[in-house]
């Protein structure tokens, strides 16, 4: 069986020492690093933006999945290439013009991934899926990390998978929102190729790599 990828969510990590914490997640063997980032506005929430991005760049090797909830996201999606994000999600709804901000994306030299909230329907990712390179499904509504797992999206990853396989895309499928050692399972059997985790991963104090293979091989 393929090898899941692990994409911890720095929203759960501490804010005041955001330098080690990624150091951290680095040694403990992630993939990648997630950064939501929110604007108060497009979700209700507000985090963090492209210069603690930059800032951060330096403290890791990993790529980061920067995961922008905000909008309208095209005009910032520059700030986030330039300041070191390897992956740039956006959802349709931020954006007057998906085809543009995924070019735009590209062009920059970046991965480009497009995010489906739950009630986002698959019609809305099918059009440009051969042009992208990761469609992260939500499996809460976007704005708060600590929320309960809907399984009501993994028939949209199940038939995600199934699209992908039969026209042989290179496109990945990340999954975001209330997962732990149950829902990863589930959300790995219907096909996702990247786990992002929050609360889960940084519950403990000392248990972060432990977390990360536990969640990698449930
Ligand atoms: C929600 C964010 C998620 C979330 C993950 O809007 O996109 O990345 O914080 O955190 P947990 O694992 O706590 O659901
Ligand atoms: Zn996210």
């Amino acid at each position: 069986m393929k090898k899941i990828k692990i994409s911890p969510s720095i929203l759960s990590s501490d804010f005041g020492q955001l330098s080690t914490e990624i150091k951290k997640i680095e040694d403990a063997g992630a993939d990648m690093i997630h950064v939501d980032v929110m604007d108060g506005h497009f979700v209700p929430n507000i985090t963090i933006g492209a210069p603690v991005v930059k800032a951060l760049r330096k403290h890791t090797s990993l790529p980061f999945d920067v995961h922008l909830m905000i909008a309208p996201v095209h005009k910032y999606v520059k700030n986030f290439a330039d300041a070191g994000a390897d992956i740039i999600t956006v959802h349709p709804e931020a954006t007057d013009n998906l085809l543009q901000t995924i070019e735009l994306i590209k062009s920059l030299g970046k991965k480009a991934g497009v995010s489906l909230n739950p009630n986002t329907s698959l019609d809305s990712i099918f059009p440009v899926l051969h042009l992208i390179d990761l469609t992260l499904i939500m499996s809460v509504n976007p704005g708060f990390g600590g929320q309960k797992f809907m399984p009501e999206v993994l028939s949209k990853v199940k038939i995600l998978r199934q699209k992908i396989d039969e026209e042989n895309l290179k496109v990945e499928i990340e999954i975001d929102g209330g997962i732990d050692f149950d829902t990863g399972k589930l959300a790995k059997e219907a096909g996702v190729d990247i786990l992002v985790s929050g609360t889960t991963l940084f519950a403990g104090n000392d248990d972060l790599k432990k977390n990360i293979k536990k969640l990698r091989n449930c």
